[in-house]
């Protein structure tokens, strides 16, 4: 197999996200690493995706799972080593995947040798003006410089300790208290993140995923973020811009990377790419990610929170078109990742989607991101749904993304017993959100019982996998043709065979029951999605090339979806 060798290819790529620490386990130690990595390129390759993103593998205490990088030019020995990344990288070209790896621009690990050196040093030092260091507020210095928050919970200033013992400096972590953030006003900041981008491109990375790419740059003088005059909290605006969120100065630095990105064009793997996280709303915003001197895609957080019916689709869909279309950009669509609670639990739920609001997310409301809302969840009606969404998530016009796991059909684990969570969350919330752990439980891919080909009984998966995922794995899937990931294998197949999908447009179908949505796509395709509840007679004359259900009567059941060829 060959490179798709079009410089355009990131437009329309379809992109796995490996989770190395819960994806195939080479050495049985119950934690994943590169050599299972490239033990299931095979698998990947099979699978019919074009590229893999790979979540941080970078040295780190995995204090947040490995988005605390204690040196940026390393992997993490559990993970495996640099040659193994190399070995990876070849083995995943020599079968046409291209590989992307995170970029972690916003903090460090705290265990990262320059903020080490920015302890030990003296205030208004070089040394800790690589990150962001304040004295404190109040006679003593005692209370954070401001009242900013820390996304996972409680203030975003932990206090030092000066050598003799005095209470010292304060310093920014918008995550964990082991996640201080780099200074992005010093230029030696920016300097070496250049050079880390290099070290990588030189390797022959096809590109990085960035991570929080709207956070780096802060407003001038840290000013505090507004308050909500009834309960006195700050109200961070995190969606829409706060102080140290999509201030107007990111634009500078995602034009610097982009330069670093074309500085490769002519070096033979074909253009380098980047793709944004950037938690932004309204769409005309995050569109300015992604205009032509910039990053090339973004996620669309909007669609992968978007409700299970046919108008809020319709609607997410609409407005992505026009935002990043205004801007010469493809969509890119994502179903979840290692953030997000699992594509057939959230659908499966009776609250299927969220709006951003002012502050965030709705938690309450929103199955999403760590919150369990009340009610139970119908885990084969998500499962039917996910099966409906990968079809309209492929069928769309641009690029999209696989999450490892989604293409088994997993559910969120959502029972993990309290001593065994990771997730900084649970800690930092005080033990009122659980977190993101229920989405990275280890993969299952063998055997009848936990765990399932990743680990020993004697070294169990780093986190438990459920006893019932046995009809889940790769294993049993493989021998059915009409799992999960056989419907993945079909359908990403018909992608790469059918010239309609991939970048471009589409057209909606009018004039449908309430409930259907479709829209065609040229050459002669339409894609059919019935979110219920009545059954749809498909056309006669139409010839189903892939369905989520059973079509064979020509009729399109609730929650189901068809690719036709009109
Ligand atoms: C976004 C990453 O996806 C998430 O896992 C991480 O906790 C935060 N950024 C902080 O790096």
């Amino acid at each position: 197999m060959s490179f798709n060798d079009d410089p355009q290819w990131w437009r329309s790529a379809v992109v796995y996200q490996v989770y190395p620490r819960s994806f195939a386990d080479a050495d049985g130690d119950g934690t994943g690493d590169v050599r299972g990595m490239i033990d299931k390129l095979d698998y990947l390759a099979e699978l019919g995706v074009d590229a893999i993103w790979v979540s941080p593998w970078y040295a780190s205490p995995l204090a947040d799972g490995g988005y605390d990088v204690s040196d940026y030019r390393d992997i993490l020995p559990e993970f495996g080593t640099l040659a193994e990344a190399d070995a990876f990288v070849e083995q995943a070209h020599a079968r046409g995947l291209r590989v992307l790896i995170d970029l972690v621009p916003n903090h460090s690990s705290d265990e990262h040798p320059w903020f080490q050196r920015a302890l030990a040093a003296a205030p208004g030092s070089a040394e800790r003006e690589l990150y962001l260091f304040r004295d404190g507020q109040g006679p003593d210095g005692d209370e954070p410089p401001n009242n900013w928050p820390a996304m996972f919970g409680g203030g975003a200033w932990e206090r030092t300790t000066n050598p003799d013992g005095t209470p010292g400096q304060w310093y920014l972590h918008l995550f964990d208290i082991k996640q201080p953030d780099w200074n992005w006003e010093n230029p030696a900041v920016a300097d070496e993140f250049d050079d880390i981008l290099r070290f990588w491109f030189d390797r022959g990375i096809d590109g990085f995923r960035i991570d929080v790419a709207n956070s780096m740059a802060k407003a001038p003088g840290l000013p505090d973020c507004a308050v909500d005059p009834e309960t006195g909290e700050p109200v961070a605006m995190v969606l829409t811009g706060t102080p140290y969120m999509n201030q107007p100065h990111v634009h500078d630095i995602l034009r610097r990377w982009r330069t670093v990105a074309d500085s490769y064009a002519d070096s033979g793997l074909g253009p380098r790419v980047y793709v944004s996280e950037a938690w932004v709303t309204p769409a005309e915003e995050l569109a300015k990610y992604i205009r032509p001197d910039e990053l090339h895609t973004t996620f669309n957080f909007d669609a992968l929170m978007c409700e299970w019916t046919a108008a809020s689709q319709r609607n997410v869909i609409d407005l992505t078109l026009a935002s990043t279309g205004a801007v010469g950009a493809p969509p890119t669509w994502v179903l979840a990742n290692h953030d997000t609670t699992r594509v057939v639990t959230r659908y499966g739920r009776s609250v299927t989607g969220a709006r951003f609001t002012p502050t965030g997310i709705d938690h309450e409301a929103f199955a999403g991101i760590g919150a369990v809302p009340a009610g139970a969840t119908d885990v084969a009606l998500g499962r039917k749904r996910a099966r409906a969404a990968v079809l309209l998530e492929l069928a769309l016009p641009g690029g999209a993304y696989v999450y490892q796991g989604d293409e088994l059909g997993l559910e969120e684990v959502e029972d993990i017993p309290e001593e065994l969570l990771q997730d900084p969350t649970w800690e930092r919330s005080g033990h009122t959100v659980r977190g993101r752990d229920g989405c990275r439980v280890p993969m299952p891919w063998s055997g009848t019982q936990p765990p399932y080909g990743f680990g020993t009984a004697e070294t169990p998966p780093w986190l438990p996998q459920p006893t019932d995922w046995s009809g889940l794995t790769v294993e049993a899937q493989n021998r059915d043709p009409n799992s999960h990931l056989a419907l993945y294998r079909t359908a990403l197949a018909e992608r790469r065979a059918n010239p309609a999908l991939g970048d471009g447009g589409l057209s909606w179908v009018e004039g449908l029951p309430e409930g259907v949505l479709a829209f065609d796509r040229e050459p002669g395709f339409r894609c059919v999605v019935n979110f219920g509840p009545e059954p749809y007679s498909l056309p006669e004359d139409a010839e189903a090339l892939v369905a989520s259900g059973d079509v064979s009567a020509g009729v399109l059941g609730a929650d189901e979806a068809v690719w036709l060829r009109r």
